[in-house]
């Protein structure tokens, strides 16, 4: 039975204060529902706005690449130092610890190898498997000038139509194939093209020159890939010029991974990412971490 005899009233109403409803701190998404903001801070760090993915999905379509042959060994040791894991259903259900709490964006595409056209992609993960296993986000690549870029702008909007019913942001992954020019004008139009079909946040490559129209005329959040192996310098440029040009953050996986020492240059990565050191210093630190 409830105790009424010692029931204390409530006095303070704070009628004088204002209650406060602040904006969502993450460009473009301040119309999005709970959940889904919720899903989108977990990936993003609230206090800096910005991202570090670890991306090591890589295998769904070129098998076990170098630095990527046993994600046991190789990566778990990596997943504290990163915000979120890029990678595969099955790679989360066979090698990564569920006591991990990482927030997980999941490869949602897929279907051909690099034997063949890789464009002819398809949605590969249902969206009561990303419920399942407790994704923040879907991944969807997007082949825009590719061989079949209809069915995978679609896959893409098919995706965030799902996504949008349970509060699963879909984060569009521009891939490029092999003729096509890697320019600001083409990376303004491809993610251009799936913002404006709904995607959440947009993945593409850091170019030399206009990267910064790029990110200034996409209306939601960007990621870079960090793309093949650079000397550790060249990538913490290449992530320090992305960051101080727009970018939201990275998506990097062989220019950590592959490092000869990826656990110091993962937090040399996150120095760029989250407080904005210059790549000298990151580079000081990663040489610090990899000797002590
Ligand atoms: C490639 O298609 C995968 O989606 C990777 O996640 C992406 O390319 C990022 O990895 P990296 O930094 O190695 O380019």
């Amino acid at each position: 039975m409830a105790d009424l005899d010692d029931v204390q009233e409530t006095k303070n109403y704070y009628t004088d204060v204002p209650q406060e409803t602040e904006g969502f701190f993450l460009k473009g998404s301040n119309s999005y529902d709970w959940g889904m903001k919720n899903r989108l801070s977990r990936i993003f760090n609230p206090r800096s706005g910005k991202t570090v993915m670890l991306a090591f999905d890589h295998g769904y379509f070129q098998g076990p690449t170098t630095g990527l042959e046993r994600i046991d060994l190789n990566i778990v040791p990596l997943a504290p130092y990163a915000d979120t894991l890029m990678l595969t259903r099955g790679i989360l259900r066979s090698n990564i610890p569920p006591s991990l709490t990482n927030s997980i964006v999941m490869r949602a595409s897929g279907g051909p190898s690099i034997l063949k056209e890789l464009s002819n992609e398809d949605i590969a993960v249902s969206i009561e498997d990303s419920i399942r296993l407790n994704a923040a986000a879907m991944a969807v690549q997007v082949f825009i000038g590719g061989e079949n870029e209809s069915q995978s702008v679609l896959n893409m909007t098919k995706l965030v139509d799902q996504g949008t019913r349970y509060g699963i942001p879909t984060l569009a992954v521009t891939a490029v194939g092999k003729d096509m020019v890697r320019d600001a004008k083409y990376f303004r139009l491809a993610t251009r093209m799936c913002a404006e079909l709904g995607a959440h946040y947009v993945k593409t490559y850091y170019v030399e020159e206009g990267f910064d129209t790029v990110t200034s005329c996409c209306p939601v959040p960007i990621v870079i890939a960090g793309g093949k192996k650079l000397p550790e310098l060249d990538a913490l440029k290449m992530a320090y010029n992305a960051i101080q040009q727009g970018a939201a953050g990275v998506d990097m996986g062989r220019n950590i991974f592959q490092s000869e020492a990826p656990i110091a240059m993962i937090q040399a990565v996150r120095a760029v990412v989250h407080d904005n050191e210059t790549p000298d210093k990151a580079l000081d630190l990663y040489n610090t971490l990899r000797t002590s």
